[in-house]
């Protein structure tokens, strides 16, 4: 039987998978293992099951020569050194599509949360404020027929899109590929990065991170925004520059922000965002429910095992991989 790490808990789903097919060296703790504890923890395994937590280095698969699938419980990936998996031939799998609609729903929460200002709202019932109802108390913004910009037009950003007719808006997208047909589809229209800022009433973001989209939000573009403007990360933290965000939103620049990721993340409690009333900060829980989570186990299980097996995994990031070890 292959041996395999898995560095946290995991739903049961992708766990039973694995103890089937497989030894599992498992990370019983609730914060993720250190990089000793994670050497430790892959020391003789075939394959790991990973998290967006784990730094999964060039030196950290040399110590490990055996290892041959890296299987991200997650779309994202920036946490593994894909080119120096391939070059070592290690396959890297990550868990799209069956956490799409769930993050698209849960980027509307953040906006509509942040519009309507419903997490103010709660501390101003819980701090013992609310004495009469008030014509002009927490009042917010309106979504229906407002502009939504959507940067990052792949699988997350099109859910969005298509939520969005539900209020009404005009849609703008960015992407550096522009797929025209989705984009019609979807009533909505690409439009270069600035453009689209300018525009906007929302902007939610849905790039990858990689080194193009680090800082791809920083004081110039929030700079562009309407000074009313909510910009939404539901990507990765560094896609925005956590001290320009900060200036933005203390100098009203901007109207607010909700994100579901932050850079650093965690952030820390007595960081100045984090008590600012027009900043919404949740812990990138975007993807989080029951049914999804599930789903993204036995798919990261099903990766790995398959490599393992021998097979093409259902989704690998470095195919190429395969190729060679085929020749
Ligand atoms: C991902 O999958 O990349 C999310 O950030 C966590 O679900």
């Amino acid at each position: 039987m292959p041996t395999v790490a898995v560095t946290r808990v995991i739903p049961e789903a992708g766990l039973r998978l694995l103890r089937e097919a497989a030894e599992v060296k498992l990370w019983p703790e609730e914060l993720p293992p250190s990089p000793a504890d994670l050497a430790e923890l892959l020391q003789g395994c075939d394959g790991a099951l990973t998290l967006l937590t784990d730094a999964i280095t060039g030196d950290v698969l040399d110590r490990e020569p055996g290892l041959k699938v890296v299987s991200n419980f997650a779309v994202g990936y920036d946490n593994v050194d894909v080119p120096a998996a391939t070059t070592r031939g290690v396959a890297v799998c990550n868990t799209p599509g069956v956490l799409t609609e769930t993050t698209a729903d849960f980027t509307w929460a953040l906006l509509m949360a942040a519009a309507r200002r419903i997490p103010e709202g709660r501390d101003y019932v819980r701090e013992g404020r609310w004495l009469t109802w008030g014509p002009t108390l927490l009042l917010g913004r309106d979504l229906t027929g407002a502009t939504l910009g959507i940067v990052g037009f792949g699988r997350i950003g099109r859910e969005v899109a298509k939520r969005a007719a539900g209020f009404d808006m005009r849609v703008l997208a960015y992407d550096t590929y522009e797929d025209h047909d989705a984009a019609r589809e979807l009533g909505a229209t690409f439009r270069p990065l600035d453009d689209l800022l300018r525009e906007s009433d929302f902007v939610t973001l849905h790039v990858a991170l990689t080194p193009e989209t680090e800082k791809l939000i920083g004081a110039r573009e929030l700079g562009l925004m309407k000074p009313e403007a909510i910009l939404v990360n539901a990507a990765r933290g560094p896609v925005v520059d956590t001290d320009a965000l900060t200036a933005a939103l203390r100098d009203g620049t901007i109207g607010g922000a909700a994100m579901d990721v932050t850079d650093p993340e965690p952030i820390p409690a007595d960081h100045p965002l984090v008590s600012m009333p027009n900043a919404l900060i949740v812990p990138h829980m975007a993807s989080a429910t029951v049914a999804t989570r599930d789903r993204m186990a036995e798919m990261a299980a099903n990766n790995l095992l398959a490599v393992l097996r021998g097979e093409r995994p259902p989704h690998i990031v470095n195919p190429e991989v395969l190729e060679r070890r085929q020749r």
